[in-house]
């Protein structure tokens, strides 16, 4: 079945524009990705805590994972936090700098939140099907990005 990017965007709006606390927006996105979108499997924030040079695990669905702190530079997660750009990885075995979650995950998207050009988040996805993520992916998750760095 195809997946409707726009209309999860849509669902999403309301979601970051509500009152709600920004780990329970951050929290309720993870949810709807998972639910939504199948081969989304493990779907979390991982926040740059800047005075330590690391990412903090925030808000995530899917199983829980031991990596709750990941250094900048280390992993797929903390590529991006250096580069400030998103990454795909359609076969996490062909990736030198991986930290793997679970054996089950087979590819992973990470995608960068900006506010003013600074990197401050980044939402990280894992999945167990090889190759699946398209431009699709990316141009929806950057667009989520963009609306989502409004609330940090
Ligand atoms: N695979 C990530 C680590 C985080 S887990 O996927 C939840 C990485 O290489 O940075």
């Amino acid at each position: 079945m195809k997946i409707k990017y726009a209309e999860i965007l849509g669902e999403i709006e309301p979601i970051i524009s509500s009152d709600n606390s920004l780990s329970e927006i951050l929290a309720a996105i993870t949810r709807l990705l998972k639910n939504k979108i199948f081969h989304y499997d493990w779907v979390g924030f991982y926040i740059l805590d800047k005075d330590n040079a690391v990412l903090k695990l925030g808000p995530f669905s899917g199983k829980p994972t031991e990596h709750t702190t990941i250094a900048v530079g280390q992993g797929v997660c903390g590529q991006v936090a250096e580069t400030m750009k998103l990454k795909v990885v359609q076969d996490v075995s062909t990736e030198g700098n991986y930290i793997a979650c679970s054996l089950e995950v087979q590819s992973e998207i990470v995608v960068p939140i900006l506010v003013n050009g600074q990197f401050v988040a980044e939402i990280d996805i894992d999945s167990h099907s090889p190759a699946p993520f398209t431009p699709e992916d990316e141009h929806f998750l950057t667009a989520l990005s963009k609306k989502l760095a409004t609330r940090f």
